[in-house]
């Protein structure tokens, strides 16, 4: 069965999308970088996407570190064989949440730290697993921006850098994989109640706002953004390619 393979798996949108895809159908390979606490809850995820009857590989390891990548991606390999991916998801969240002035402002290991996790750890998933010939023709890439990429937000200033970076990463992927037939999308998430949302400084004037503003009078959930991505899994999104795509509700258009 094709493989989707989700970086940032055990938790918010990655978990959701794990859970959606299974559903659906799909293997799952899942990255994801936990303290031993947190591993009964991956268990219990692994377990459920299991359930479905699908084949399921997580590792808790930092998917930006080099040596790692090249052990899981050797790994996919040899599960998946050549063409055996089909999406490859980028959900990691892990960033410096300082602001770039004052006291407890951003350093420069910080800052570059958020923008190779959150950036450009993405290309190199991309080109590893194109490399290795198992993101094919068909094959999808989709990595996880939201509305903080052009508005500023307290303490967000490094990781709204690293949305630009990646935001400019999928357009080039975009262009670059096309003519492999690999389709490459932004998805622009609203506001979202998950670990990483709680950790932005004042996170709960972000929430009233956006369900002040949100038209659809809810904040997004995981599931709603997993749902689109199975959809864009689908073949008849084979041309959607390049884009920055709302999954909010019409959150971000709202004034
Ligand atoms: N929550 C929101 O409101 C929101 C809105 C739009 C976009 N986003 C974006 O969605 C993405 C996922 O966020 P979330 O809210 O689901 O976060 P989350 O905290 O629920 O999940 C983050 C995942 O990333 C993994 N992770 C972090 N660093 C890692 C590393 N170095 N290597 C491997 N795994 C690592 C964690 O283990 C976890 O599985 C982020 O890029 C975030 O900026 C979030």
């Amino acid at each position: 069965m094709p493989t989707i393979v989700i970086l940032g798996a055990s938790s918010g949108f990655g978990a959701a999308a794990a859970r959606a895809f299974a559903r659906a159908g799909y293997d799952i390979v899942g990255v994801h970088l936990d303290r031993r606490a947190a591993q009964p809850q991956v268990d219990a995820l692994v377990a459920e996407l299991e359930a479905c009857g699908r084949a399921v590989h997580f590792f808790n390891q930092n998917a930006a570190d080099d040596a790692s990548r090249a052990e899981i991606v050797a790994q996919v390999v040899q599960r998946c064989g050549p063409g055996g991916v089909h999406g490859l998801l980028h959900s990691l969240a892990f960033g410096s949440l300082a602001p770039f002035v004052g006291g407890r402002q951003v350093t420069r290991k910080q800052l570059e730290m958020t923008l190779d996790v959150m950036g450009s750890s993405l290309v190199y998933w991309a080109q590893d697993l194109v490399a290795a010939g198992c993101l094919a023709d068909g094959g999808r890439v989709w990595a996880m921006t939201s509305a903080g990429s052009h508005m500023v937000w307290p303490g967000y200033g490094p990781v709204s850098a690293a949305k630009a970076v990646l935001e400019a990463a999928c357009r080039q992927l975009a262009v670059e994989l096309a003519p492999r037939g690999i389709t490459t999308n932004a998805i622009l998430a609203g506001v979202t109640d998950t670990p990483a949302l709680r950790k932005i400084p004042g996170h709960e004037k972000l929430v009233a706002s956006a369900l002040a503003r949100n038209p659809g009078g809810r904040l997004t959930t995981p599931e709603d953004v997993a749902d689109a991505l199975v959809l864009l899994a689908g073949p008849g999104a084979r041309w959607i390619n390049g884009n920055v795509l709302r999954v909010d509700g019409g959150e971000d258009v709202s004034g």
